[in-house]
């Protein structure tokens, strides 16, 4: 059996991931959010709020049951929160600690524990970080966001090199996965433009029809991760795999 551990899997990028593995055999897949919105035989819910510290702390435990028929093990990092959108100084203070806590603190402490607990085991073990190309360019009203996913790419290109250095075969990356039609585009483009000055693009990409189906671009994703073309760059966009 494949088990994947799929965070943020109620809804958008996520969910498409969760759904698109479950209509494959031997999967099983374990999602954890603060909703469930999927019913299936091989798929397990997890409540948990990811900006909610002590109950990541608590919780982490029941994300990482053993499993000791699986032939791979994979942790997606996929939740992610833009929170609101302005710019630094203008923001209460709690949005910084919030941004960082779903997308660097808490994916960090999953992959850590996840490390720990499928340690020396023969599965091939995953870690799949989901990024974003405002990890790369400054977006203005996206501080803590861009700077959250740079520091999940430098994340993963560390824990790479120390899996490299123990031998243990754990593949780390960091995808960006493109613009994709989801909730948080809705958000996007709902921002004030004294506050996010591309809003008008966003509007004319979803206009002209540009954004990416979550389906389409798990689907992708997922032909990328079970194949064995994996190329050894650890961040990488969606549009070179
Ligand atoms: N959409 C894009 O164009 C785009 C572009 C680049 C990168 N990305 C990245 O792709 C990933 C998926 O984005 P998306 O567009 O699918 O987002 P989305 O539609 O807003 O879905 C976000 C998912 O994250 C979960 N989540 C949010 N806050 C959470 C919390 N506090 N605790 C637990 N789970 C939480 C949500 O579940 P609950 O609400 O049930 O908790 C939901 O399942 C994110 O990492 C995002 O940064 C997206």
């Amino acid at each position: 059996m494949h088990y994947y551990i799929i965070t943020g899997a109620s809804r958008g990028l996520g969910k498409a991931l969760a759904e698109t593995l479950l209509q494959q055999p031997d999967t099983f897949v374990l999602g954890v959010s603060r909703h469930t919105t999927i019913e299936h035989p091989r798929y397990q819910h997890q409540p948990l709020d990811l900006s909610d510290m002590l109950a990541v702390q608590n919780n982490l435990h029941k994300v990482f049951p053993p499993f000791p028929e699986a032939s791979s093990l994979t942790l997606i990092n996929n939740a992610g929160v833009l929170g609101e959108i302005g710019y630094m100084g203008e923001q209460p203070n709690e949005h910084f600690e919030f941004v960082f806590d779903v997308n660097l603190i808490a994916p960090a402490m999953l992959m850590n524990t996840f490390l720990r607990t499928y340690s020396g085991i023969s599965a091939s073990r995953t870690v799949l970080n989901i990024s974003s190309g405002a990890a790369q360019r400054p977006v203005d009203g996206w501080a803590a966001y861009s700077a959250s996913k740079a520091a999940l790419d430098a994340l993963s290109r560390t824990v790479q090199k120390e899996q490299d250095i123990r031998g243990t075969g754990v593949r780390i990356r960091s995808l960006s996965p493109g613009v994709l039609d989801t909730a948080m585009q809705e958000h996007i483009r709902s921002a004030e433009t004294q506050h996010f000055s591309e809003t008008d693009k966003f509007i004319e990409l979803h206009e002209g029809g540009h954004l990416v189906k979550p389906a389409e671009a798990a689907s992708r994703i997922l032909a990328w991760l079970q194949s064995d073309k994996m190329t050894p760059e650890v961040v990488i966009r969606i549009d070179s795999i």
